[in-house]
C-alpha cells in the first residue's frame, strides 16, 4: 500500500515522513534522497540527474520510474510505503498507477504551506553530510552549531538551496506538480493538512489525515 506525501519544496516532507516511519512502522522512500545517494556515490544515474537538480528542474520521468521500481523492490508488498516526492507529474502519477494490484495507492495528503514560510525554512535548513538528517537554524537548531545531533557529521546547505534554485522549484511545483491534486481528488484520496506550526501538531494532523480520522 502507498501513501503519497505532497507538497511544495520545504513543506516538511522529508521532516514529517521521518517521524511517521520512526512512530508508526511505515517504510519512507524518498526520490530526492535516492536521487541524492546516486550523486554522492558518482553513478551514471547520479552524473545524469546532478546538475539538473541542482538548478531546481525535474529529472526525467524515466530515470525516476527507474528508480521507484527499483526501490519499491526492496519493500514487501505488506508494508505501507511512504512516497515522498513522487509522483510529481501526471506522467508519474499514471505510471504509479501501472504498480496498483501491487501497490495500490491509499491516501495523497497536500502538507500545504505558504510560499514566504517555504522560502525562510529553505534559506535556514541545514542537512548532514553523513546521515542526511535535517535540521533548521532557528526553527529545529541542532545541538551544537553546525554538528548533527544525530550522527556528529557536518552540517551544510543542500546544493539546491540556493535563492535562484528555490525560485524554479516552487514554480515547478504549482505548475507541474499541483495538477495532481485534483488527479487524486477524483479518485477519492486526497486530502490535505495545514503545514505551517510546529512539527509535532503537524504530525498530529498527518497522522490523522493518513488513517483516514
Ligand atoms: P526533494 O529532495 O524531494 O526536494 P523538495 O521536494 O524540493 O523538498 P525538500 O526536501 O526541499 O523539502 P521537504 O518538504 O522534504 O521539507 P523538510 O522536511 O526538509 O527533491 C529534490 C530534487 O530531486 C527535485 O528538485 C528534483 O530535481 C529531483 N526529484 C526528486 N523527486 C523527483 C521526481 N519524482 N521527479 C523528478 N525529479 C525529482 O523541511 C524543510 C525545512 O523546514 C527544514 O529545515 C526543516 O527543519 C524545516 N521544517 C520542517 N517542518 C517544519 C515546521 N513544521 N515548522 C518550521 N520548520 C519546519
Ligand atoms: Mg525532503
Amino acid at each position: 500500500m502507498i501513501v503519497v506525501l505532497t507538497g511544495a519544496p520545504g513543506a516538511g516532507k522529508g521532516t514529517q515522513a521521518d517521524l511517521l516511519a520512526a512512530r508508526e512502522g511505515y517504510r519512507k522512500l524518498s526520490t530526492g534522497d535516492a536521487l541524492r545517494k546516486h550523486v554522492k556515490a558518482g553513478t551514471e544515474i547520479g552524473r545524469l540527474a546532478g546538475a539538473v537538480m541542482e538548478r531546481g528542474e525535474l529529472v526525467s520521468d524515466d530515470l525516476l520510474f527507474r528508480i521507484l521500481s527499483e526501490e519499491l523492490g526492496t519493500i514487501p508488498t505488506s508494508e505501507t510505503v511512504l512516497l515522498d516526492g513522487y509522483p510529481r507529474n501526471l506522467a508519474q502519477a499514471e505510471a504509479l498507477d501501472t504498480l496498483k494490484a501491487s501497490h495500490p495507492v491509499r491516501a495523497a495528503v497536500l502538507l500545504d504551506v505558504p510560499r514566504s514560510e517555504l522560502v525562510s525554512r529553505l534559506s535556514g535548513r541545514r542537512v548532514c553530510g553523513s546521515c542526511g538528517a535535517s535540521f533548521h537554524v532557528k526553527e529545529q537548531p541542532p545541538r551544537v552549531e553546525g554538528i548533527c545531533d544525530k550522527c556528529s557529521g557536518k552540517l551544510g546547505q543542500r546544493p539546491d538551496d540556493n535563492p535562484g534554485s528555490v525560485a524554479v522549484r516552487l514554480d515547478v511545483f504549482e505548475k507541474t506538480t499541483r495538477p495532481i491534486l485534483d488527479y487524486y481528488r477524483n479518485k477519492g484520496v486526497f486530502r490535505e493538512v495545514v503545514g505551517t506550526g510546529d512539527p509535532e501538531s503537524v504530525y498530529r494532523q498527518l497522522n490523522s489525515a493518513i488513517k483516514g480520522k
